[in-house]
């Protein structure tokens, strides 16, 4: 009898695209550097202006059509030969399906489908364009199936309890700045190996081996490290697990209640008292953002 595969988790974010030409939204070169994101990618831009959201994801759309999977997305595939792999996304591209990862949870919808105005209603709709007037069948406005802000994430729980179940949580290019989908790390197990992949790591709050390095380098490392058995190079950090146990709980209740802004308000207080300013202002923010959007 062969033994059971482990289950490794992939937690995906723009940052995997890069090297594919897709750009991130946040940082150096990203697309909130050219466009005011309330401004393209909210539920007021869309009731205050289709054509123009409409121009935006259109255009997005035939940049992430025509681009190809990278090494990182095709290592990822490559790992299911070894693994249970399942990868939770937060890209709208289909670069993981596209070289060849067949089971993928896209939490920000997807650009090759389209939906209705109450979002029950899901197309595939593959390469074609949306424009103003083409009709959901129940007669409104088709709107690109992609999440917007403040609209609810798609497949929580599941990516939840995939989390949960993880041997090895592999997070790969993502600023971890977007609620909610950017606690799920927080849900491992503790004798879970985590390990993060990006060029500029932000928002850890757990143990946790990060590679510093752009996605197709990391994807390199990983995988002889998990193949091989090859030591990480030196570049591996380690950062102090959360110790603080009103900021835990403060975690735990935001991973439950994301959209409550009273937990975000403590945990900003609370790492005002920690003299943690830089986190306490983005917890202040989120909590800003919940209470006008209620
Ligand atoms: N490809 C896509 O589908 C796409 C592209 C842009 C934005 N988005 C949406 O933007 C939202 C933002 O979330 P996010 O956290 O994923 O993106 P983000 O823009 O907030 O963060 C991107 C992260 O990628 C890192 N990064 C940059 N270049 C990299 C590289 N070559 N290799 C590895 N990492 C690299 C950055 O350091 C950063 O931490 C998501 O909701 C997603 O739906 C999707």
């Amino acid at each position: 009898m062969t033994a059971a595969k482990k289950h490794l988790v992939v937690f995906s974010g723009a940052g995997i695209s890069v090297e594919s030409g897709i750009a991130t939204f946040r940082g150096e070169g990203g697309l909130w550097d050219k466009y005011d994101v309330d401004e393209i990618s909210s539920i007021e831009a869309w009731n205050n202006n289709k054509t123009f959201v409409l121009n935006f994801f259109n255009q997005r759309k035939r940049e992430m059509l025509q681009a190809q999977p990278n090494k990182a997305h095709k290592i990822i595939a490559e790992l299911e030969d070894h693994f249970k792999v399942s990868i939770i996304t937060q890209n709208i591209d289909n670069l993981h399906e596209k070289a060849g990862s067949t089971n993928v949870l896209h939490l920000h919808g997807e650009i090759t489908k389209a939906c209705n105005e109450d979002k029950n209603h899901i197309i595939d709709i593959g390469d074609r364009e949306i424009q103003v007037g083409d009709k959901a069948p129940d007669d409104s406005q088709l709107r690109p199936y992609v999440v917007w802000f403040g609209e609810q994430v798609i497949f929580l729980e599941e990516a939840m309890n995939l989390v949960e179940s993880a041997d090895i949580l592999l997070i790969v290019g993502t600023s971890l700045n977007v609620q909610p989908a950017a606690s799920l790390p927080e849900l491992v197990g503790k004798d879970t190996s985590v390990f993060l992949i990006d060029p500029n790591p932000q928002n850890i709050n757990r143990k946790i081996t990060i590679i510093p390095t752009k996605a197709n380098e990391g994807m390199e490392v990983i995988k002889a490290f998990l193949l091989e058995g090859k030591p990480l190079p030196t570049y591996e950090l380690l950062q102090e697990e959360e110790t603080d146990e009103m900021l835990l709980i403060c975690n735990r209740m935001i991973n439950e209640y994301p959209d409550n802004p009273d937990f975000w308000m403590q945990k900003a207080t609370r790492l005002g008292e920690l003299e943690r300013y830089d986190e306490a202002v983005k917890c202040q923010d989120e909590a800003m953002k919940l209470f006008l959007s209620a």
